[in-house]
């Protein structure tokens, strides 16, 4: 963290002595108030719900221009990574904070490759579910699970076991992931097969069975494989800022990654894709494109409690970036796969230049997210619907992970301990 020259003065208007807050500057981004001496020098706590003005941790990781619509992972923007490399390139980047040379490539490649295999037990501990659980129900449970199996690296504190459980949960969530699709449906699970990419590797496993072999499209491959980049990180979301708190109490990473997987179920988080999704569903079921005046008119009646979901976001306050390049990958799906006047993606396009153009979203600022059209692709692809959070949780991975080291390897990290306001009844006695 950098000094500014600047410092900042806090005064009380009931003559109280006024301080003065030191200023830090990032790289890029809005600069910093130091409030930690706050509460020691005037008895007083900040108060922010939702962290609307506060940073909580200093990261180097990943940046987001809100209002340019800029999404940067170590620098690099989403568009070029998107376009230039695959998702284990962007892995190594989110880990190590530089792309892979050729040799480094190679070798994290084999690495990860060669943790995809879970241990076998893994699949019965996932027969004690219902077949009708959600999958985040069963990854929840998976992914803290993988505490009990790999003991030789829960010490978050040791530089090693943080190394190779980024490793193992990078190569076994696809497995995982896998497993708990195969498993509600009722089909054998598919050991990974290390002859193919990592997104390819997913797809079979998804969709491949012992009675034929299965072929990975390219398009489809390169498809997935462009939703796991989109959703690697994204700086100090909810489900980031919760393996983060999870993780300041030294608890082991698979438990502080199971923390991230049930905050991003949530319809506001990871849940929203889900969500667009079933909205499409329901618009087309009331009478499609022609009804979308009538669904806009309920979301924006406040009292309707209905929401234009995969729209708006807590700090886009622009077009997501990451919309458009989703939004591409929908054309090259649907037409690769000869779906190109798909209905529902039809609707969501309409829907889309309609809200863009309607005063109350575009005073709120509220534009499609990543959200809006990730549901189409993966729909197409075959992934069902309450599944579309699980692979959200696979591509984030890497980002909780990385996020988690990050922290842990800070010298100024400490356990997180919100203050609060309280608002409650004073000091009392019973009497009886
Ligand atoms: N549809 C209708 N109105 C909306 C929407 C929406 N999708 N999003 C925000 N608004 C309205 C709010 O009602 C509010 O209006 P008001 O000022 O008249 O009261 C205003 O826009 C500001 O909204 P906030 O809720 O204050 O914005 P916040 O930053 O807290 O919320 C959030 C962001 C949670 C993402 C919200 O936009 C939302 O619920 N969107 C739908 C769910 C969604 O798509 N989530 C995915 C997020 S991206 C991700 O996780 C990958």
């Amino acid at each position: 963290m950098k000094l500014a020259d600047n410092k900042a003065t806090l005064s009380f208007s009931n003559g109280s002595p006024s301080i003065e807050l030191p200023v830090y500057q990032g790289t890029i981004g809005p600069d910093v108030l130091d409030i930690r001496k706050l509460y020691a020098q005037t008895d007083k706590f900040t108060y922010d719900p939702g962290f609307l003005s506060t940073a909580s941790c200093q990261s180097a990781i990943t940046y987001i221009d809100g209002d340019k619509g800029e999404l940067l992972y170590r620098g690099y923007p989403i568009e070029q990574l998107a376009t230039n490399c695959n998702y284990l390139d962007t892995c190594y980047l989110l880990l190590n904070g530089e792309l892979p040379d050729p040799q480094q490539k190679a070798d994290f490649e084999k690495l990860v490759t060669n943790h995809t295999m879970v241990n076998e037990q893994m699949q019965f501990f996932l027969r004690g579910f219902r077949r009708d659980a959600h999958p985040m129900a069963v990854l929840t449970g998976l992914v803290g699970g993988l505490s009990a199996f790999y003991h030789d690296s829960t010490d978050i504190n040791n530089p090693e076991h943080r190394e190779i459980s980024a490793i193992r949960l990078i190569a076994k969530m696809p497995t995982l992931v896998a497993m708990a699709y195969k498993y509600g449906v009722g089909q054998p699970y598919q050991y990974p097969q290390n002859h193919l990419s990592y997104a390819g590797n997913f797809l079979r496993m998804m969709f491949g069975n012992p009675c034929e072999e299965y072929k990975v499209n390219p398009v489809i491959e390169r498809a997935m494989d462009r939703i796991f980049i989109l959703h690697a990180d994204h700086e100090q979301n909810a489900s980031t800022s919760t393996v983060r708190l999870c993780g300041s109490s030294g608890t082991n990473p698979f438990a502080a990654i199971a923390a991230g997987v049930a905050c991003l179920w949530g319809p506001a988080h990871g849940g929203a894709n889900e969500a667009a999704l079933n909205m499409l569903y329901d618009i087309q079921k009331q009478g499609g494109v022609e009804k979308i005046g009538d669904f806009i008119k309920q979301v924006k009646d406040k009292n309707s409690g209905v929401k234009l979901m995969g729209f708006g976001h807590r700090v886009y306050k622009n077009y997501d970036p990451r919309a458009k390049l989703m939004q591409e990958t929908c054309n090259e799906v649907l037409s690769a796969m000869g779906l190109e006047k798909d209905p529902l993606f039809a609707l969501a396009k309409k829907l889309e230049s309609i809200a863009l153009e309607d005063e109350y979203f575009v005073s709120r600022k509220l534009y499609p997210n990543v959200d809006f059209y990730s549901g189409i692709v993966q729909r197409a692809i075959g992934i069902p619907v309450n599944l579309f959070t699980g692979i959200f949780a696979l591509a984030r991975t890497v980002g909780w992970i990385a996020q988690l080291n990050e922290m842990i390897s800070d010298p100024e990290y400490k356990i997180g301990r919100p203050r609060q306001l309280y608002t409650g009844s004073p000091r009392r006695d019973i009497k009886r």
